[in-house]
């Protein structure tokens, strides 16, 4: 029987990156993605919005390029105390965090398997700099893709103490889970590798692809992947390196998956009906089965 479906947490918040060169950084994503800077840290880290939340994207100067944290915000019925007593319980360190960055008040930050750092929070500031008229000018945050040496158990963790579903895998490599009704919210790369692979951002429609791409090439950067058809998530995509080689993704038209069905909404360019969990195979990365020179798996 299909696990109930209760995730502790809604949405994907922030993700915090470490730059060697915080400055070039800082400018992809401010001037060319078209983020608003919001605040700068004790320690000189840059926080950035989207449009609405206080902040989106962190970076924060270090020797070389890593993920810091990723932020998920909690829904109503946990609270920070909740998550403490339940991470202690399995043995996981965790701790709350008290005005430890601008924007949030209260978070508890528990170390996953992996050593990966999630922070935890009720309430973020939201002082709605507004969605910038330059730039690829993104929706939201949508999601990322972490590549994982402790893969199993990291998965577990968003399982079975987040609450996240299984919606597919590609070959056992990406296995993608959700917290909300969005196909999916990560991808976690089960491979002998411990790195992000790639952030991925929401743009307001499809005909927006053709309008980044022109705003990427104006920027000088080159779209390495598509932008196709995924078969998991169907989602359209294109990809860019930011400054530090970290992939962004840039979507539109994720599949929405129905929890109670454990399915996705039935769409016309779907290949198989009902659209529920599945392998798919490392080859079919495409749906349209355009051929990339550029290897996403490897990104
Ligand atoms: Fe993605």
């Amino acid at each position: 029987m299909q696990k109930k479906f209760e995730p502790k947490v809604f949405q994907l918040g922030y993700i915090a990156l470490e730059s060697a060169d915080i400055e070039k950084t800082r400018h992809h994503y401010a001037e060319t993605i078209g983020m608003t800077q919001t605040d700068v840290g004790h320690d000189g880290e840059r926080y950035l919005s989207i449009g609405f939340d206080h902040h989106n994207i962190v970076l924060r100067k270090a020797d070389k390029k890593a993920l810091a944290h990723l932020g998920f915000q909690l829904k109503p019925e946990f609270d920070v105390t909740d998550i403490l007593k339940d991470a202690q319980a399995r043995g996981l360190t965790a701790s709350i965090k008290t005005d430890s960055q601008p924007g949030i008040h209260k978070l508890v930050e528990v170390e996953a398997p992996g050593h990966s750092i999630f922070q935890f929070y009720n309430e973020i500031a939201a002082p709605a700099p507004g969605f910038k008229k330059t730039g690829v000018s993104p929706l939201r945050l949508g999601h990322i893709a972490v590549a994982s040496s402790d893969g199993e158990k990291l998965m577990d963790f968003y399982r079975d103490f987040l609450g996240f579903a299984f919606t597919d895998t590609i070959a056992g490599i990406a296995n993608f889970l959700t917290c909300n009704r969005e196909h999916h919210v990560v991808n976690v790369m089960n491979i002998p590798d411990n790195r992000v692979h790639h952030i991925a951002f929401q743009l307001k429609g499809n005909a927006s692809h053709a309008m980044a791409c022109d705003t990427l090439r104006e920027h000088g950067v080159p779209v390495k992947w598509g932008p196709g058809r995924h078969t998991a998530g169907h989602n359209l995509a294109g990809y860019h390196y930011d400054p530090d080689q970290v992939l962004i993704e840039l979507y539109t038209d994720m599949d929405v998956y129905i929890p109670e069905l454990d399915m996705c909404e039935p769409r016309p360019w779907h290949e198989h009906f009902p659209m529920r969990p599945r392998e798919w195979k490392l080859t079919e990365l495409s749906a349209w089965e355009t051929d990339y020179a550029f290897n996403l798996a490897m990104g």
